[in-house]
């Protein structure tokens, strides 16, 4: 009987024990399990800090800026591009050349619909600077954000002349390709004396279209729709166009506008060697008949009063942005308080 009880007290008692020592473990378990969570509530708070710091700079640093480069044959795009494949790794961003099938300068309907969404939500290469030769595409009629287009314009004959060299001795840039008219040592002079079809000042026709777009007539040589057309573009749709002639003053502006591409990119452009590379080999100055013949034409004539549009508006731009004192603006009067 006495052990009996003994034996029912030790059964108590060892019972009871077994349940106090239970709950302590899941105790300390339970408090182990909050200082793993608060660690890492901690962790996760300064990550979140972090990333909404680079939120902010992000969005300082327009990190989402699209520019296109519709380039021009023979302006002297080259060494612009150049500048900007040296920039890239540095200033984080990417470049990216368009290459069009058989060098054609208008993009078919599907491809231009194509190419605008691409563009537009390709987030994984912006900020981006495309570079191609194809002419003006106007983002909003396929209801899409505008890129910033930019390009250069040079003096009509000049890159008339220049492209005719180009055929026949290529450039310092690629001295080894094999140009499609080599061989060829007529001068442009006597082509022009001669009527011929690779002097023909139609072929002039170029930077119009350029800046025209991709309507018919844009590409009708001599049309007056497309001139008005190029000149409104040029204006309305461009953020900046340069001349050949003042390529450094160009590149300072766009240094000046889009720093997060362009950072640095004058620096670069006056030292490096390659900025002054590409020239087209064995040119001949064209005599003052040549160039009196020329200018006779009604597509010299159009060509260049594009030109000297594109020449005023860059100058009228330049003395705003270059000036001897750096124009300023700030805000004031914010209400409410
Ligand atoms: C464009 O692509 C074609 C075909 O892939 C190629 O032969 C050509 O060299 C390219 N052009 C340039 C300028 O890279
Ligand atoms: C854009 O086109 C490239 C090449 O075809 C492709 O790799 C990329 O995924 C496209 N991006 C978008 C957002 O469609
Ligand atoms: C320019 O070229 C010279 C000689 O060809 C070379 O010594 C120099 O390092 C080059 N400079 C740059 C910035 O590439």
């Amino acid at each position: 009987m006495i052990s009996n009880l003994r034996l029912g007290w030790f059964l108590t008692i060892f019972c009871v024990s077994c349940i106090l020592m239970f709950y302590q473990l899941q105790i300390s378990r339970l408090y182990e399990q909050i200082r793993i969570l608060e660690l890492s509530q901690s962790k996760s708070n300064t990550i979140l800090k972090e990333s909404q710091e680079n939120n902010k700079e992000t969005i300082n640093r327009d990190d989402d800026v699209v520019v296109i480069y519709n380039r021009v044959p023979k302006t002297g795009s080259t060494s612009f591009v150049g500048v900007a494949y040296d920039l890239c790794k540095k200033n984080n961003f990417h470049v990216l050349h368009i290459n069009i099938t058989a060098n054609n300068h208008v993009l078919s309907l599907s491809n231009q619909y194509k190419f605008v969404q691409n563009i537009t939500h390709w987030d994984s290469m912006k900020p981006a600077l495309y570079h191609g030769h194809f002419a003006f595409l106007d983002f909003s009629r396929f209801g899409a954000k505008k890129p910033l287009f930019i390009n250069i314009i040079r003096k009509p004959l000049d890159r008339l002349i220049s492209y005719y060299y180009f055929l026949r001795y290529g450039d310092n840039f690629r001295p080894y390709l094999v140009r499609r008219k080599h061989g060829d040592t007529m001068t442009f002079n006597e082509c022009v004396k001669r009527n011929q079809p690779d002097c023909d000042p139609n072929n002039m026709w170029l930077q119009v279209p350029f800046f025209c777009g991709h309507a018919a007539n844009c590409w009708k040589a001599g049309n007056k729709w497309a001139l008005t057309e190029a000149k409104k573009n040029l204006v309305n749709n461009y953020l900046l166009v340069g001349v050949t002639e003042e390529l450094d003053d160009f590149i300072k502006m766009l240094e000046l506008t889009i720093p997060r591409i362009f950072k640095g990119a004058v620096d670069h452009y006056l030292t490096s060697n390659k900025s002054h590379l590409r020239q087209t080999v064995q040119k001949e100055m064209p005599s003052e008949e040549t160039v009196k013949k020329i200018q006779k034409t009604t597509v010299w004539q159009m060509e260049n009063e594009l030109y000297e549009f594109a020449l005023d508006h860059f100058h009228f731009l330049k003395r705003q942005t270059l000036g001897d004192r750096p124009q300023k603006f700030i805000y004031e009067k914010i209400r409410p308080k």
